[in-house]
């Protein structure tokens, strides 16, 4: 290489030196003539008026005349380009060349390719007279393109026996049959292109030296014989095939035999509807072939189509094979199938034959699925594919899939636009996959703007760099953001936090289960405020039925004689008294300090509650533990027995336990109701039934309910 290089630098500085020298003898400073636009290395002539070839600087090496008035070369037309020894390309384009004079291009050197092109009027056989003196030296290509020819004479190439010529191309003609035994002198030779003419035999026999071959776009109606009488092939070397775009229909399993190098061969296009079993098994070193666009639709693929154990690249797009219609096992003798194009075609319907059918292929590396038909794809299609790195499959209308890309980690290339996908989460593509994707695209998909996009837009704020266009990808639903850009859609976490219907009923029922509870606490809070409550309206209730306030406090020193334990003192003193005696004026009897000294107990509570017009009775544990209090009880109690229960007024201080609740404590209890004090809220209530109480004359007869 790097001696090739210094090679070619050496002899463009020889050639430079001697342009030097030529342009100092000459003594001319040429500049690109009007009718020419010098580029680069490059002149490009044209217009109906350039009647002849100009000189040109000598940076030029590649000179194209097209659409001039150069309709007839004599042989000094190119006398001008006798002075560019550099000109290695010379096209002549659609110059309505009707001659060429034999000796035409006899001074032009260095020519390393001649184009002829679209020279309608120019006779082949005046234009192989003028090949005769065509410098050959450094030529290495021919280019005949669209001359309408309609024959290829046998001596066209003649004169070409001596060159190093290494490529032909003779296209756009119209010639019906090559012989190639033509090219049989070039021993160079090694690209032939006879594309686009209307070729219908070929006879191959000369082209030992070939390595491509194009003879699409012909009318072929077979595949030419590649095999000499004694069973050689007559392209040991050929490498390329194209036989794409011919009328070539069935193809047998012998017809590709003594193409023993061949790498790529291209069929598109041809007519073939069925491929037969070991059609391809005799090119021991296929490795691509293209088959797209066959048949027309291809109507079947046999089992063992594809037996080849060097093939990997496999072409068949757009031949509408229903892939349901064949064995599962197409590709099970192609394992080293690498690329893999299916586009337009019909996947299976039937996701475990669709599964089935690609299962083989354990080497693939890159598979193209796009416009299948594919609405639902099988679970871990993928998976076997441990080498896989680029998948596509475009324009199907897949929306969802299931586990699809599991442990599919090689992979870096993912198209999936044009599908109708609406919303990507979480569960879409394993984390890792994602992580090794390095593009993916879902552009023109019908993406919901919605709160389950959100997961998508927030992998995308991170990742943008990996997808494919984000910008531009649209909101189809709901219907008032169609057409939204999805990269403009930002719901917040708040907007979507979803709301279960079940959390309702749950905040429901814990809702009112709290409200029960509530009003149950409640209740055994206030318990004793309704009871007083009650108690109190009884009071009230009574007082307005008329009973007559006796005026006859005179006849009582006190309102009321208290009955309380010791232990019950403080809460008397402090509260009862003080509320009673100095807020409402009524007089108490309390025996601490009422009492006369001296005198007997006995005597003194029979004195006193005689003085006093009702009893009050403060009863807690303590005053149900105490013996004492309960003789008082027992002392009072008689004087209940001659005035009536209205006398009495029961406190509840405190809750008495079952344990201590005595048969006389009980009896006093049951002969009327009693108000029970609490403190906090309904303290008021309490001493409002209180005082009612005590204010509340005696019945006459005694209040049966009090
Ligand atoms: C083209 O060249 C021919 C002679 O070769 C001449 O008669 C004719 O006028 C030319 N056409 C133009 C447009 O210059
Ligand atoms: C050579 O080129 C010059 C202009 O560059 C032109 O005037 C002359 O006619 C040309 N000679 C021939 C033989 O065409
Ligand atoms: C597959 O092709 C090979 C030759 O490449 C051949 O020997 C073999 O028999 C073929 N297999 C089948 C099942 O036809
Ligand atoms: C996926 O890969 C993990 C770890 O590499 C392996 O344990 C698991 O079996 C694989 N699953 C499948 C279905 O291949």
């Amino acid at each position: 290489m790097i001696f090739c290089y210094t090679a070619r630098v050496f002899s463009s500085v020889m050639f430079i030196v001697i342009i030097t020298q030529f342009n100092h003898v000459n003594g001319s400073n040429i500049t690109c003539d009007k009718h020419c636009i010098c580029e680069g290395t490059k002149a490009l002539c044209s217009g109906v008026s350039l009647h002849y070839v100009p000189k040109f600087p000598p940076s030029i090496t590649l000179v194209n005349l097209t659409h001039t008035n150069l309709s007839y070369i004599g042989e000094h037309t190119f006398y001008n380009l006798s002075f560019g020894m550099y000109i290695g390309k010379l096209i002549l384009r659609d110059n309505y060349i009707t001659y060429i004079h034999p000796k035409a291009f006899y001074n032009i050197s260095a020519l390393r390719t001649l184009e002829i092109s679209n020279q309608h009027q120019l006779d082949i056989i005046v234009l192989t007279k003028a090949f005769f003196n065509l410098q050959k030296r450094y030529l290495k290509a021919l280019h005949l393109r669209d001359n309408k020819w309609t024959n290829l004479p046998a001596d066209t190439f003649i004169s070409f026996s001596t060159s190093k010529i290494q490529k032909i191309v003779i296209t756009g003609n119209n010639f019906k049959d090559v012989n190639c035994i033509m090219f049989e002198q070039l021993t160079s030779l090694t690209n032939l292109i006879l594309s686009d003419n209307s070729i219908k035999d070929v006879y191959v026999k000369g082209l030992k030296t070939l390595v491509k071959l194009s003879l699409d776009s012909n009318r072929l109606t077979k595949v030419p014989k590649w095999c000499s009488n004694l069973d050689l092939s007559h392209v040991p070397n050929l490498q390329h095939l194209n036989l794409g775009s011919n009328n070539i229909g069935d193809l047998g399993n012998n017809t590709f035999r003594c193409l023993p190098n061949v790498q790529l061969l291209n069929l598109e296009g041809i007519n073939t509807g069925r491929i037969q079993d070991n059609v391809f098994s005799s090119l021991p070193h296929i490795k691509t072939l293209m088959i797209s666009r066959i048949g027309n639709p291809l109507k079947k693929i046999s089992e063992f189509a594809f037996n080849s154990t060097s093939l990997s690249t496999l072409q068949m797009s757009l031949n509408n094979f229903h892939f349901d219609r064949t064995t599962s096992k197409i590709f099970a003798y192609c394992p080293d199938i690498e690329y893999l194009d299916l586009s337009q075609n019909f996947m299976p319907r039937n996701l475990s034959m669709f599964k089935e059918t690609l299962r083989p292929l354990s080497n693939l590396q890159k598979l193209i699925l796009a416009g299948c038909g594919i609405t639902a794809i099988p679970e871990m299609l993928f998976t076997p594919f441990k080498k896989i790195w680029s998948i596509n499959l475009s324009q199907n209308k897949i929306f969802q899939w299931k586990n699809l890309f599991l442990n599919v980690t090689s992979l870096t290339m993912l198209e999936l636009s044009v599908n109708s996908i609406t919303v990507i989460n979480q569960t879409s593509f394993p984390r890792e996959v994602l992580f090794s994707l390095k593009t993916l695209n879902l552009g023109f998909n019908p993406f919901s703007c919605t709160c389950d996009q959100i997961w998508f837009l927030n992998w995308t704020k991170h990742f943008m760099n990996k997808l494919v266009h984000f910008k531009n990808y649209k909101c189809k639903h709901p219907p008032d953001l169609a057409g939204k850009l999805l990269y403009n859609y930002h719901p917040t976490v708040e907007i979507c936090t979803p709301w279960n219907p079940f959390n309702t009923i749950i905040i429901g029922l814990a809702g009112s289960g709290t409200i029960i509870v509530l009003i149950i606490v409640l209740i055994v809070r206030c318990q004793s405020n309704i009871k007083n409550y009650i108690y109190l309206l009884r009071v009230s209730y009574n007082k307005r039925r008329g009973y007559l306030t006796l005026d006859n406090d005179e006849d009582f020193e006190y309102n009321a004689f208290v009955v309380y334990c010791e232990e019950d003192r403080d809460w008397v003193h402090k509260k009862f008294i003080k509320r009673v005696e100095n807020e409402e004026g009524l007089k108490l009897c309390i025996h601490h300090r009422d009492f006369e000294i001296g005198q007997p107990i006995i005597g003194n509570i029979d004195k006193f509650v005689e003085k006093s017009r009702k009893v009050v009775v403060i009863m807690s544990n303590d005053f149900a533990k105490s013996e004492w209090c309960q003789w008082e009880v027992d002392i009072v109690q008689e004087k209940h027995r001659r005035l009536g229960r209205d006398v009495f007024l029961l406190v509840m201080l405190k809750n008495i336990d079952s344990k201590h609740m005595t048969s006389h404590l009980r009896s006093l209890l049951a002969s009327g109701h009693h108000i029970k004090y609490s403190s906090g809220v309904g303290e008021d209530l309490f001493w409002r039934a209180v005082i009612e109480v005590l204010k509340k004359p005696l019945g006459d007869p005694p209040v049966a309910l009090l």
